[in-house]
């Protein structure tokens, strides 16, 4: 897909609403759609109308004990990342316990279980291509409360099969194993169902960050990929655009000042912006070691990553390790064959300009 670049440079982002087209748009933490589902209230942040088509995206909050029993999307690759908390999931013949910044992933039709484990709890339901999600619409489980129910008597009860049977959904009966203290930091080499842990997975270090591939095209069908980045207190890069993916941000800890066509805005953690293809883009983080999720769908732009960072097996970066003109030197080398064009130097800061 290319992008119009003219019709879609000149948006302001849309701010705290689902824009129903694919234009740029910010939710702060807690707008949203919302739904409450077996006493989890659902926060769709992303539909198919707002993504192109390209892909959906909801948080999930519910306290402990609250969960989805075994199903299966026969037509989805969905991505699940604790934002806050710890989670059971289950996945055939496994089980773990995730905490923040973990994740699973789940092609499709493969069957996926989990329970909350404490009260708070905070997942980012992730599913591509878009269509999954607009099962809520007509679920009929609206609500206006930013959070679930106290009580959990007002929900409509429902298992995670039946919601989703609308889009295929089928709940094989599986047993719900033990949980295994394994850890598990290696990407698998195709597309497989998967736990990985936050920080691990591929890694490649920036000047005082590093990024961690959570899922790579290898892994999704080439649908999207995932990175999260762990970084120290930074300088806006320089604005840019990309012709042929779109780009999504969300801090899980931390600041970030996103620059999107022309308007900045401070994201903090459970905060989300959505930059369709053509959009001129920068971030800065504002605070240190801010960890920031992004999404990145297709996975055209996932060698961008591979080529500007050096790989690592750290968790963590070291404070002047990698040095920007080495990345900047790297990344002149590969600029042809990526997607991304820069349209200038980094934008001004307004704020919080003290480093
Ligand atoms: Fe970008």
């Amino acid at each position: 897909m290319t992008a119009d670049l003219d019709a879609i440079q000149g948006l302001e982002p849309v701010f705290d609403a689902l824009p129903g087209e694919a234009v740029p748009y910010r939710i702060a933490s807690g707008e949203g759609r919302r739904y409450e589902v077996d006493n989890q209230l659902w926060t769709v942040i992303a539909r198919a109308a707002d993504t192109g088509g390209l892909f959906d995206a909801a948080f999930v909050l519910g306290p402990r004990g609250a969960g989805a029993g075994w199903h299966a999307l026969p037509d989805h690759q969905r991505s699940y990342y604790v934002f806050h908390g710890q989670v059971q999931f289950w996945l055939p013949g496994e089980s773990r316990i995730l905490t923040t910044g973990d994740s699973v992933h789940v092609p499709p039709g493969v069957p996926v279980a989990y329970r909350m484990l404490g009260h708070m709890t905070k997942l980012l339901f992730w599913s591509a291509p878009g269509g999954a999600l607009d099962v809520l619409a007509d679920s009929g489980a609206d609500v206006t409360a930013h959070i679930y129910s106290a009580t959990g008597s007002s929900s409509i009860i429902t298992s995670a099969a039946q919601l989703f049977s609308p889009v295929g959904a089928h709940g094989p009966d599986l047993p719900m194993v033990p949980p295994s203290a394994a850890w598990d930091d290696v990407l698998p080499a195709s597309v497989s169902e998967y736990f990985v842990r936050a920080h691990t997975g591929d890694r490649r270090a920036w000047p005082d960050s590093v990024n961690a591939y959570g899922a790579r095209g290898r892994n999704t069908g080439g649908r999207y990929f995932s990175v999260l980045t762990l970084g120290d207190k930074s300088p806006y890069i320089p604005r840019h655009f990309h012709r042929q993916h779109t780009e999504n941000f969300f801090v899980l800890t931390g600041r970030v000042w996103l620059h999107a066509n022309g308007v900045e805005t401070l994201l903090t953690a459970g905060d989300y912006l959505h930059a369709p293809a053509g959009t001129i883009h920068s971030f800065a983080f504002d605070a240190h070691n801010t960890t920031m999720l992004g999404m990145l769908t297709s996975d055209i732009f996932e060698n961008f990553f591979d080529v500007t960072g050096e790989h690592t097996e750290h968790a963590v970066y070291t404070e002047g390790l990698v040095h920007p003109e080495q990345m900047m030197g790297k990344l002149g080398a590969a600029m042809a064959d990526l997607d991304l064009e820069f349209v200038g130097p980094p934008p001004e800061r307004t704020r919080g300009l003290d480093i």
